[in-house]
This record gives C-alpha cells, sequence and structure tokens, in this order.
C-alpha cells in the first residue's frame, strides 16, 4: 500500500493507520508490557467497507507500531466491533493465557463470533463452531465486550441490543446466558445503543459500576456520542443510581465508540475513543488514512453534589512530548492579549495550559481564539454568567468538504467557579479541551489550511488573574 506520514493532516501524536479507514477501537488488552489496540479498519480503502481487526501495541500509549490485520471477514460476513480478554484459568479449553477475541459477525444477521490467538494477539483462528450467540429477533444485535466477575464467578458479556443493553453470562465463555436487559426508560434514546462497556470504578472512599453507551445519532451537539451510567452490578443486573441522566463522556461531536483496556496494569480504567462522527466521518479531506483515535484518557469517579459523575484526563504519560516551551508570565487581565507565532517551525502540535481566576463579579465571557495567517480561527468562547462554552469552528479551515461538519455551534456546560483550569491538545486535525480536571471534556476536528499560530485571550466586561498560561511543543 502506499502511505504518507507527511500527509497534511496526518497528527504526530495520535493513533491513525499507515493506510486506510478506521473506526472504533476493538479488543483493547494489556499483557507483558505491550498495550494491544484493535480498530475496525478497511485495509483496502479510505470509505467504510470490508470491515476487519487491525492491529497495534505500544508500551506507552502513545507511539504506536502497527501490525498486520488480525482477523479478517470470513464465511459469517464482515467482523465488527468487539473486545479481547485473556483467558487465564482456560474455560474456553483452548489452554491457558489463551488471547480470546469475541467480535460480531455481520453477514445477512449480527451474530457473534470468536476466535483465539496462541502468538500474542497477532493471528486468529476463529472457533469451529462460530457463531457463539444469535438472537432471531435482534437487528442490531452487536459489539460485545467481556470482563470476569469475580463475586459470581463467571464471565459477563454487555452486548448492545438494539436501545437497550443486554448482558449475558457465561462459565466457559462459549455457551451464554441472558441475565438482564438494561436501558428502557432511561438515558438518552434518541439512536441505536453501540459499544457498551461496563467496569468497577473505586476512589478512596467507594466502589460502583460505570456503563458506556455509545448512541448514534442522538449526542448533545449531533450525531454520535457517548453516554454513561453509574450505579451497581450485582453480577446480574446493572440498577443505576438515581441520577439526571443522560450524562455525557464527552460533549465534542468527535468521541465515539470509546471502550476501556481489559488487563489494564495502572489503576485507573484507561480508555481510547474513535475521533470522528458518522455524521461525515466518510468525508473528511485526508488522502490515505480516514479517522484517527483520540488521546488515551483514564477515568475518574468524583462526587457530584450528593451523586457521582465521571472525569476524564488525558493520560499523564503525554508531558514526556514537551519539547519547546512558552510562557506568559502571570498578569491581571481586563481587555485582550495576542500571543502571536508562539514556535518556529510550528507544525501545529501543541498543548496548552491556560489557570485563570475569576476576580471581578461582572466579568462575562473569556474567550479563547487560535488563529493562523490566513484568517482561520477556532473559538472558544466560556461564558461565565450562562455557565455554557461555545465552541465555533465554522471559520476553522476546510469545512465545505461536509454540509454536517460546521453547521451549528457546539456547546458545553462551564459550571461556574472561581478557578478554572483548561488544558487544550492540539494535534493539526484535532483538538481536545479539559476543563478542571477533566469535569468536562471537549473533542472535536479542525482542518486549517495551516497550523494556528497565534492565541488571542479576550476578557469581556469584567477581569481575570491569569495563573498559568504556557504552550509546549509537542513532538
Ligand atoms: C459503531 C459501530 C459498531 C459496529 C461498527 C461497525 O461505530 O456502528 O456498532 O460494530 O461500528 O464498523
Amino acid at each position: 500500500h502506499i502511505y504518507n506520514y507527511n500527509e497534511k493532516y496526518r497528527p504526530r501524536y495520535h493513533f491513525t493507520a499507515p493506510f486506510g479507514w478506521i473506526n472504533d477501537p476493538n479488543g483493547l488488552y494489556y499483557k507483558n508490557g505491550s498495550y494491544h489496540l484493535y480498530y475496525q479498519y478497511n485495509p483496502y480503502g479510505i470509505k467504510w467497507g470490508n470491515m476487519s481487526w487491525g492491529h497495534a501495541t505500544s508500551q506507552d500509549l502513545i507511539h504506536w507500531t502497527n501490525h498486520p490485520p488480525a482477523i479478517l471477514p470470513n464465511d459469517l460476513g464482515d467482523v465488527f466491533s468487539g473486545s479481547i480478554i485473556i483467558d487465564k484459568k482456560n474455560d474456553a479449553c483452548f489452554g491457558k493465557k489463551t488471547i480470546c477475541a469475541f467480535y460480531t459477525s455481520a453477514g445477512d444477521k449480527q451474530v457473534q463470533s470468536l476466535a483465539f490467538s496462541t502468538d500474542n494477539g497477532m493471528t486468529f483462528k476463529n472457533y469451529a463452531n462460530n457463531p457463539i450467540l444469535i438472537d432471531e429477533n435482534e437487528k442490531d444485535f452487536r459489539d460485545p465486550k467481556l470482563f470476569w466477575h469475580e463475586p459470581t464467578d463467571k464471565w459477563i458479556m454487555s452486548l448492545a441490543t438494539g436501545q437497550t443493553i443486554t448482558f449475558y453470562g457465561s462459565e466457559n465463555l462459549i455457551d451464554w446466558n441472558k441475565l438482564s436487559v438494561f436501558g428502557k426508560g432511561i438515558g438518552c434514546h434518541k439512536g441505536v445503543w453501540e459499544c457498551p462497556d461496563l467496569f468497577k470504578i473505586s476512589n478512596d472512599k467507594v466502589t460502583k459500576w460505570v456503563l458506556f453507551v455509545s448512541i448514534n445519532p442522538g449526542g448533545p451537539n449531533g450525531g454520535n456520542a457517548t453516554q454513561y451510567f453509574i450505579g451497581e452490578f450485582d453480577g446480574n443486573k446493572f440498577t443505576p443510581d438515581n441520577i439526571d441522566y443522560p450524562l455525557w463522556l464527552d460533549y465534542g461531536r468527535d468521541n465515539y465508540a470509546g471502550v476501556t483496556w481489559h488487563n489494564n496494569p495502572n489503576k485507573k480504567p484507561t480508555y481510547i475513543g474513535w475521533m470522528s462522527n458518522w455524521d461525515y466521518a466518510n468525508e473528511i479531506p485526508t488522502n490515505y488514512f480516514t479517522n484517527a483515535m483520540t488521546l488515551p484518557r483514564t477515568i475518574e469517579l468524583a462526587k457530584n453534589g450528593n451523586s457521582y459523575c465521571l472525569k476524564t484526563q488525558p493520560i499523564k504519560e503525554l508531558k514526556y512530548l514537551r519539547t519547546e516551551k512558552s510562557h506568559i508570565e502571570s498578569k491581571l487581565l481586563q481587555k485582550s492579549i495576542l500571543v502571536p507565532y508562539f514556535f518556529d517551525d510550528n507544525l501545529g502540535a501543541y498543548e496548552i495550559l491556560l489557570d485563570f481566576v475569576i476576580i471581578d463579579q461582572s466579568t462575562s465571557n473569556v474567550n479563547l481564539t487560535l488563529s493562523n495567517s490566513v484568517d482561520e480561527n477556532l473559538l472558544f468562547s466560556f461564558d461565565i454568567k450562562n455557565e455554557k462554552l461555545t465552541i465555533d469552528r465554522s471559520k476553522s479551515g476546510l469545512i465545505n468538504f461536509s454540509k454536517n461538519f460546521a453547521k451549528d455551534k457546539i456547546i458545553a456546560p462551564f459550571p461556574s467557579q472561581i478557578k478554572h483550569q483548561l488544558k487544550l491538545f492540539i494535534d493539526k486535525a484535532s483538538s481536545e479541551l479539559f476543563i478542571n480536571k477533566g469535569r468536562i471534556a471537549v473533542t472535536n476536528l479542525i482542518f486549517p489550511t495551516e497550523p494556528y499560530s497565534s492565541i488571542n485571550l479576550e476578557v469581556k466586561n469584567g477581569s481575570i488573574d491569569i495563573t498559568k498560561f504556557t504552550i509546549y511543543k509537542l513532538k
């Protein structure tokens, strides 16, 4: 295949396939020092089709080595999304510690299949008696995600079934019993439910269960997004806490189908999402590859009044990518400052840290604008009074490749507080903003025709104290 790593919108520190289309992350697991990332892949083209599992590995979740596709379409159909577990005790009888992949075979019907690997996840053999799970009545029946449930001594599979999630249990990974169905009358139902992930999460005080459910359409800004539920799981049934759902993992247009790593050596659950939107994913203006993954992120459980919510932050190892630093001394800001040309050889890959304190009750807006010399810009407008962030990418660069791309402004909550901390990652064609240690995340694609090279920070009707303003070039 021809591929071009110098292609204009090829990110520098995000995962992309050397050639071809990608969507959902699949089969995330860790073993012997390597993080494995499989992904929905078209090995033959830059649009969706021929769905297979591509494969890459990494020691640090940042630098990836790509490998040949691991699972290809077969008699049962295309290979849709799914997950991998390590069968430590040999429950499936393929041998101790065998790598077992569960995926959806999409042929005439969607059914679940099993494949296993005895060469560290490089190649897979399909189980001879596939499919292992069928349902005559469900049209949308896909994306199996597995984990071992210690207290009840069995494997659990979460499966997207129409606009619900069905949980199945098994002792041998091959015969599955239906346990319960979750989702009727709760959460967002404006689209099909996909890519579930049920996992345990703890902070110093409590342990809770989290259920991710990706939905398309129905996201807070149109198209796809991932909602989540927090509650309890007893080995049969997920019972959500009484919270005002939907809760969104990311308010941007471009973070979908994210799931967590199995056998993750880190204390915090770690996940990665697909950085695009089905509204325009097949039309984005790249030539050799289509779409990237988000930055890997850790998940934390946080208190939110009397209930809970999640915080998501980019993995801290990203700091090893920092090279040159441009630093603005702390100051009181009453109108605006312009930070031009922050680096020589600006390739459009950097991180901006901005902390500020609102010192004046009358402050109504803080606007952060990234722009280039051809007058393209990406605007973040923090509306302090109305507790709302508006992102405008309508002049961000190429937008006309799809009528859906910049049709509407992107809105996210910006809960009021005195001190704010913003962390913004730009990697050529993407922007990932984390507000107040990950309480709000907003991921959006951009296609500037040249890298943004200046920042304008403006305060309306008041003043702020800038306590940190640092830009790091990232290698
Ligand atoms: C989500 C999804 C999954 C499916 C896969 C097909 O983006 O629609 O539900 O398994 O993509 O590529």
